[in-house]
């Protein structure tokens, strides 16, 4: 249907990006699940009016009025959303308007202006994300293969498409190494090259500055760091970059050394056991621990570039306070019920931060207040201390308490020990 309203116009329409990389990947391995569509119009003998691909989408809303239209005017370009539509399910089609890219100064937001279908593939990241496939006759179903990108799809290559590429979007190298994970790809030499030298060249210090005049890079930074964190594959993914220094893009001073790996598998077993139920957002949890392992001095600043969330920052900002004071109160304290009244206080996100942190004999007692103690609950209620002859009112959250506590410190261990107890 796009495609007849794109020729209805005199246009041309192509599908590109990763939806047609993932098309040409699924002929070879199988299953394919496309949820986001990237279309381009084009013109057929000059290029199109800078405002096709909005019209095009507008023509098309008229069509499937369930849709919702989304548009973009400082980039020219549209969207249309189905949500969880009873046939589409979730759809995401982008419509842009066959456009190159010119950066006024690197690392800042890309301007619009119109041009052909080949310069608008110029632009964009790496070749096996730089096809299209021709939606409009004549010629439908040709696939526009300019740079080798299905020479590279064969070969598990990921080549960036010019040396500048890293320089005027470092979230491409984040990009790079996650397709390459994701795929079992290899960064091409040359592309690898590229990378350092942005990295060297301080790319990453306009991504971590303080008060960055360009935020838009610093929210694509963030779904990158998010698409990375919570895919099964983040653990290679970090490694990867790491090993090409691009983690200096969070902060100069982020390595992933032996203690962070550590950190981070043990996080990894306390969200199956603590957070089975998925209530923590756990990739954020990983980011946190990344950002934990910054001197305290960098966390906060980190946080805020990144545009976390005002609980996470505020838990990275008051991590080194309740770090050391349960660190100095913990060895001081015997009694189970001593312990609860102690770590109660921190909610389930900050004790991981905190255990991660902790040397291991106060981390085991973490571990124990999460799994056990923290779930110890009175063994008698409201209407047994009313028999009791207690008379109704607020002492009884503490006349409870105390039943825990007593639970906890093996002082009774059922509700007749526990009347006697109260008696
Ligand atoms: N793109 C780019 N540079 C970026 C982001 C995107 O060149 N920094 C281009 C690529 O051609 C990419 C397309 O825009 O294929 C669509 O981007 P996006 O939807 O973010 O990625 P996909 O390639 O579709 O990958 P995924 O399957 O992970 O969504």
């Amino acid at each position: 249907i796009a495609s007849q309203e794109a020729e209805k116009r005199g246009w041309h329409l192509y599908l590109v990006g990763g939806a047609v990389r993932d098309l040409l990947l699924a002929k070879t391995a199988g299953s394919l699940m496309i949820k986001d569509i990237d279309l381009v119009v084009d013109g057929f003998h000059k290029s199109a009016d800078v405002g096709a691909g909005v019209e095009l989408a507008k023509a098309l809303q008229q069509l499937y009025p369930a849709a919702r239209l989304e548009i973009h005017g400082a980039f020219q370009t549209a969207a249309l959303l189905w949500h969880k539509d009873p046939e589409l399910d979730s759809l995401w089609v982008d419509i842009a308007t066959a456009r190159t890219e010119f950066y006024p100064y690197p690392a800042a937001n890309p301007e619009v202006e119109a041009s052909s279908i080949r310069q608008d593939l110029y632009r964009r990241d790496f070749t096996i994300n730089a096809i299209a496939l021709r939606l409009t006759s004549p010629r439908s179903g040709e696939l526009l293969d300019f740079f080798g990108g299905l020479l590279d799809l064969q070969a598990k290559q990921i080549r960036v498409l010019y040396a500048n590429s890293f320089i005027e979007d470092p979230t491409r190298i984040y990009r790079g190494v996650r397709f390459a994970v994701r795929f079992g790809f290899e960064i091409e030499p040359q592309t690898e090259e590229f990378i350092r030298y942005a990295i060297n060249s301080g790319v990453y210090d306009r991504t971590s500055q303080e008060n960055t005049k360009t935020p838009a890079l610093q929210t694509r930074l963030k779904t990158e760091l998010k698409h990375i964190l919570e895919a099964p594959y983040w653990k290679s993914a970090l490694q990867l970059l790491d090993n090409l220094g691009a983690l200096q893009c969070i902060h100069p001073t982020l390595k992933l050394d032996g203690s962070l790996l550590r950190q981070l598998r043990l996080l990894e077993r306390c969200l199956r056991r603590f957070d089975a139920e998925q209530t923590l957002i756990h990739w954020q949890m990983r980011l946190e621990a990344l950002i934990a392992h910054l001197a305290p001095e960098y966390r906060v600043k980190v946080a805020k570039n990144l545009q976390l969330q005002e609980d996470s920052i505020l838990r990275l900002k008051n991590l080194v306070q309740s770090f050391s004071q349960v660190i100095e109160c913990l060895p001081t304290l015997q009694r189970p019920s001593q312990i609860v009244q102690l770590l109660r206080q921190y909610d389930l996100p900050i004790l991981i931060l905190i255990a991660l942190q902790s040397p291991r004999s106060l981390r085991h007692q973490i571990w124990e207040y999460l799994t056990v103690w923290a779930n110890v609950q009175p063994l008698l209620n409201g209407n047994d201390l009313k028999k009791l002859g207690y008379k109704p009112g607020p002492l009884y959250r503490q006349i409870l308490d105390d039943v825990v506590a007593a639970t906890l410190d093996g002082v009774i261990k059922d509700r007749t020990e526990a009347e006697e107890f109260l008696a």
